[in-house]
């Protein structure tokens, strides 16, 4: 990550009490898949990360300024924790683990539930567990290579 920012904060929602805090604020088409997984994860992104700077990055002492502009922040928060989420579904893949990343859900809920009292927001949610054959439809389309590459 940028700077060695590290931004994702995760939260792992196992227990029948937290998926209860959490089922109500995912949108009707995620909400019977969220409960039915044994482990749902919170990905988030704290804004606050620069802070965590002197320790994360020790070699540039001033790297707490390059994130003043609140604008900047949230951009490095969003970018670098969207990376470390895809990490995730790849390293539960590669644990045998099936992964269903959602961004369908009450954001300001989810931050207010879970991320109360700090500078953490959601940015996206994680079933994990083992998929059954069932409700599965094929693999969707991807554009061709020339359709969403150049090379210049
Ligand atoms: C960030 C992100 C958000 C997604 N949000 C949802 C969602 O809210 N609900 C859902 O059913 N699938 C969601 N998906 C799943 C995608 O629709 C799915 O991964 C994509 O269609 C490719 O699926 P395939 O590889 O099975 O074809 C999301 C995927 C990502 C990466």
């Amino acid at each position: 990550t940028a700077a060695n920012s590290t931004p994702a904060r995760f939260v792992f929602v196992t227990s029948e009490a937290a998926k209860a805090r959490l089922l109500p604020l995912m949108s009707e088409g995620n909400r019977a898949k969220t409960a039915a997984a044994p482990v749902t994860l919170i990905v988030g992104m704290d804004l606050d990360f620069p802070e965590t700077l002197p320790t994360l990055f020790p070699h540039a002492p001033g790297a707490k300024a390059w994130f003043a502009d609140p604008a900047a922040r949230r951009e490095t928060a969003f970018r670098n924790s969207s990376l470390q989420g895809g990490y995730v579904l790849l390293a539960a893949r590669a644990l045998g683990l099936d992964v269903g990343p959602m961004s369908g859900f009450d954001a300001a809920g989810v931050k207010a539930e879970f991320f109360a009292g700090t500078a953490i927001e959601p940015n996206f949610i994680v079933n994990l567990g083992y998929g059954s054959d069932e409700n599965l439809y094929p693999r969707s389309p991807r554009l061709a290579f020339e359709e969403a590459a150049e090379i210049v």
